[in-house]
């Protein structure tokens, strides 16, 4: 009998087990059989004259998963010019990434811009400074760029991951195109993509919406775009309750949107997105200790406290993220599963981390506030695997806070091989820069 996964990947009590014999907790584990099957799910969304998936690399930079990834066959966007030049580290070649960023490079970094440029390197401008920084030497070099439009409009799974209204300000405005485009036309600079990325998370109506008004964008402003790059953003379930984008049918729109612009305007567009969460979320997986049990009296709560919170998943207390819980004995018996919840075995608990922040708990809502939720008891040497944590995680946790070591990551391989991907830091490596 083949065993039970904990949550949305294969990752199984066993795994977890082999896993802990290697490094201590807390760790990341990621499915590789999940991560491939996400690749080929995007490499075929729908649509009209070719796409292109480019990962996001914020979601999740570690070398082995860039290069699983890379080994689909898929693009990927960059948000820094680090982060380019570490995928290219990985392997990447220059001409595979595309460049969409808040930064206006100087000095050494310029010379690597045009550096990487030269070698292919493909660029969004996202400001009118931006634009006027590169439109000339990209110009003289032949090189096509692309232009991120602030469409105005935005959608998020919070406020804080919309990027398309107002209150955010990626990419350049619509109120600037003209100045933009007369920038553009004095370089004599072409360009060849248009880039609208509405936020993360968001409603798919509103994914949908962005389709036929980015079309808009191009057909009014862009006589030389060539490629329409819809951003990334797929809402992703990480809980039971809670429902994805459907790829499948976003893509049917925008394929029957593009083929009706090839009829309008006799302009054949090639379609890219940039998915970070949708193919990583649920991939990987965060597996914590229970440290100790605390109770604030009986009007309080009951806290269980882990080895694991917001200096490794820091979501919950950023966005009010909720991410599956299983508790597992040291054993490998499920004690409980989100999935399958047995609510004669359950209590309402609180999970808190180990930093000394009262907002280090992995039960929060979007304002802050403890909510418990539904779980077996554990025991302290109890694991806690936390669903839904491939993304964002890893990459954007402030590991060293109160002094704690960068987690190990591992990858669950196709054939069942629990790989060492990342190393637990060391002490000695978290303070190796310091000077006196
Ligand atoms: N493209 C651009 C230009 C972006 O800024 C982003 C995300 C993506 C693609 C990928 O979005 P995704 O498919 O991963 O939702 N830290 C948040 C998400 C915010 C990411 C910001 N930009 C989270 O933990 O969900």
């Amino acid at each position: 009998m083949t065993e039970k996964t904990l949550n949305r990947s294969a990752l199984t009590a066993h795994a977890v087990r082999k896993a802990a014999e290697i490094s201590p907790t807390p760790f990341y584990i990621y499915d590789e059989a999940f991560l491939r099957a996400r690749c080929r799910e995007m490499k075929d969304m729908p649509n009209a004259y070719g796409i292109t998936v480019r990962y996001a690399l914020k979601a999740n930079s570690s070398r082995a998963l860039i290069r699983i990834i890379a080994s689909e066959g898929l693009g990927f966007d960059a948000s820094s010019l680090n982060e380019a030049k570490r995928a290219i580290l990985a392997g990447i070649e220059p001409d595979r990434i595309l460049l969409t960023t808040q930064e206006v490079p100087a000095g050494d970094e310029r010379d690597d811009l045009e550096g990487l440029l030269m070698q292919g390197l493909k660029y969004n401008a996202c400001s009118l400074a931006q634009l006027a920084s590169v439109a000339s030497f990209a110009a003289r070099n032949k090189i096509a760029i692309g232009m991120r439009v602030h469409p105005g409009v935005g959608s998020g799974e919070s406020v804080t991951r919309n990027t398309g209204d107002k209150y955010s300000c990626f990419g350049v405005h619509l109120s600037d195109m003209e100045e933009a485009l007369a920038i553009a036309r004095g370089a004599s600079v072409v360009i060849d993509r248009v880039h609208v990325h509405i936020g993360s998370g968001g409603e798919p109506e509103a994914w949908r919406e962005n389709i036929e008004r980015e079309l808009g964008f191009i057909e009014r402003y862009f006589p030389d775009a060539t490629t329409i790059n819809f951003g990334g953003g797929f809402r992703v379930a990480r809980m039971p309750d809670e429902q994805a984008a459907d790829i499948f049918d976003l893509g049917m729109t925008a394929k029957q949107a593009i083929e009706q612009f090839r009829e309008r305007t006799g302009r054949k567009l090639k379609m890219e997105v940039e998915p970070g969460n949708y193919i990583m979320a649920n991939a990987g997986s965060l597996v914590s200790s229970v440290m100790d049990i605390k109770k604030t009296g009986d009007d309080g709560f009951t806290f269980v406290l882990v080895n694991g919170g917001m200096e490794v998943i820091t979501r919950p207390l950023l966005y009010g993220s909720r991410h599956p819980f299983t508790v597992l004995a040291p054993d490998g018996t499920v004690r409980s599963n989100e999935f399958d919840l047995d609510s004669a075995t359950t209590e309402e608990l609180i999970i808190v981390g180990r930093c000394c922040e009262s907002g280090d708990s992995l039960t929060l809502d979007a304002g802050h506030h403890i909510v418990p939720r539904a779980m077996a008891r554990p025991e302290p040497g109890d694991w806690l695997v936390v669903g839904g944590a491939g993304a964002y995680c890893a990459s954007m946790s402030p590991f060293n806070y109160n002094s704690h070591c960068q987690a190990a990551e591992f990858l669950l391989a196709e054939n069942g091989d629990i790989r060492v991907i990342r190393q637990r830091q060391t002490l000695e490596q978290m303070t190796q820069n310091e000077c006196d």
